[in-house]
């Protein structure tokens, strides 16, 4: 272990993590006292406000998003078989400018509008919605810069996404514009993606994958819909040459889903691409933050040679919803990612959630700390090797650390759901296995019995 580390995990656990997270640069420090520059970033996503969320004695009648299905236990802050309720997105901005207003900058992966039948939304309420979580964010961080990504409820209807200017990218491009550059804008309004440098040598590239998502219609049978994969390929390259690092967000995460089988989130074709792009630029690349599956997930991407080369992070949503068949859901969650200001390698995670049913029976949003990730699980960091090792953990039989994941992926929303067999296996496989090839492979042996 380096003594950037010790030093900054011995600090952790003192809880002078604050002291360590100073902006205060570090060359005005004694030499020999080394601290790391620690950067920080809030990840938001999938608030899905519920506008019609109100609290009624009739159940079926709480919020249109439960689809005429009766809420569960429904109180202020929201409702599990319910969309976000304002006051739990409140709640939620509440508490991170009360927890750190001053990180780098914040990354919000998409999906404002609310689970409902098409004919209940419009283009127009698409964008009002949009326009709301947009405002919403930016009075509690008036002076921070914001990176969104564009999710597959942010269009009308939902999930058909075209692959040229529209509306919707033209409202996601003004409603934005304070946060974002003349390029970015521009390729935003075309293609409903951009990238733009947010730190010394550090790039975001925000993707459009709703492009990729397998219920669009609109690119089906399309090569490079958008002609997203150039301007990626394009952008990676750039990158490379001028030694800058690359932090890729967007909504739909690539890999297979942890919760169905053989199942991924985009188009298989598309998911085939975006792994050889990722693997062909991991020394571009230096972290993936996706959202959309609404639970918390890690993805580790390795190479042909089964070597780690890539972190892959999923963030749990804000909304707690879940389908009526659903057998669980989350709790609402929020979180801060700590990396390195020097190479911006990925040191860490800090979850935090709000215990819905506990906020709603003591009429107050308590949002609390859920785990650090290093400490939870043992590890050095969230690099791709850290991870690795984390992965193989997960596949021994009872294992603690996978028991420990299986319950934060529902943000702590019921411990007495266990996770084994059939459950344990699909969850495995996902974790590292990316392609198809090597996820079936994972698969068929898991299935022939070798312990999961
Ligand atoms: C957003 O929507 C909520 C709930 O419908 C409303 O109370 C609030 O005033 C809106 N805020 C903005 C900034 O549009
Ligand atoms: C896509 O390609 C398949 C196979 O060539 C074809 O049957 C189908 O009609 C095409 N769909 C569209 C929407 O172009
Ligand atoms: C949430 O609160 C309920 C009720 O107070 C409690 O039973 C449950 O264990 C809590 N869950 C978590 C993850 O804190
Ligand atoms: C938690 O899960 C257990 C096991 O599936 C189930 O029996 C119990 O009813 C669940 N509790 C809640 C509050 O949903
Ligand atoms: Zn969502
Ligand atoms: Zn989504």
């Amino acid at each position: 272990m380096g003594l950037e580390l010790f030093l900054y995990l011995t600090a952790g656990l003192l809880g002078l993590r604050s002291l360590l997270v100073s902006s205060a640069p570090i060359d005005n420090r004694p030499q020999s006292i080394y601290v790391p520059s620690v950067g920080k970033f809030w990840h938001i996503s999938d608030l899905h406000l519920d506008p019609t969320y109100h609290v009624t004695d009739d159940h079926t009648k709480v919020c249109f998003s439960s689809k005429g299905h009766p809420a569960s236990n429904p109180g202020e802050f929201g409702d599990f078989m319910c969309d976000s309720p304002y006051n739990l997105i409140l709640s939620a901005l509440e508490f991170m400018r009360q927890a750190d207003p001053t990180p780098e900058f914040i990354i919000w992966t998409g999906d404002s509008p609310p689970h409902v039948p098409a004919k209940q939304l419009s283009t127009d309420m698409v964008i009002s919605i949009i326009s709301n979580m947009t405002h919403t964010i930016r009075s509690f961080f008036p002076d921070l810069p914001v990176y969104p990504a564009l999710g597959n409820h942010d269009y009308w209807p939902q999930d058909q996404f075209p692959v040229s200017t529209n509306e919707i990218y033209q409202a996601a491009a003004s409603l934005w514009e304070p946060w974002l550059k003349p390029e970015a804008l521009l390729t935003l309004r075309n293609g409903g993606f951009y990238s733009k440098v947010v730190a010394p040598s550090l790039r975001l590239v925000s993707l459009n994958t709703n492009l990729y998502y397998s219920p669009n219609k609109e690119t089906v049978n399309m090569t490079d819909p958008a002609g997203q994969f150039q301007w990626l390929v394009d952008t990676l390259e750039a990158s490379r040459q001028s030694q800058e690092k690359v932090y890729i967000i967007a909504h739909v995460p690539v890999g297979y889903l942890p919760y169905a089988i053989r199942t991924t989130a985009v188009r298989e074709v598309y998911n085939e691409r975006m792994v050889e792009i990722f693997r062909a630029y991991s020394d571009v690349v230096a972290g993936q933050f996706y959202g959309h599956t609404h639970r918390d997930s890690i993805m580790v991407l390795l190479d042909h040679q089964g070597q780690p080369v890539n972190s892959l992070f999923v963030t749990p949503a804000v909304t707690p919803i879940k389908d009526a068949l659903e057998p669980y859901s989350n709790n609402p969650g929020v979180r801060m990612y700590l990396y390195s200001t020097q190479d911006y390698s990925m040191l860490d995670i800090w979850q935090y959630y709000l215990n819905l049913t506990e906020a709603n029976s003591e009429q107050k949003p308590s949002w609390k700390l859920e785990y650090i990730m290093t400490e939870a699980f043992d590890i050095e960091d969230i690099e791709p090797r850290a991870l690795h090792k984390l992965a193989l953990s997960f596949e021994k039989p009872q294992s603690k650390t996978f028991q420990k994941y299986f319950s934060h992926f529902m943000v702590g929303y019921n411990d007495s759901i266990v996770c084994e067999a059939f459950c344990k296996l699909i969850q495995v496989c996902a974790v590292q296995f990316l392609d198809h090839e090597s996820y079936s492979k994972c698969i068929k042996k898991g299935n022939q019995g070798n312990g999961l």
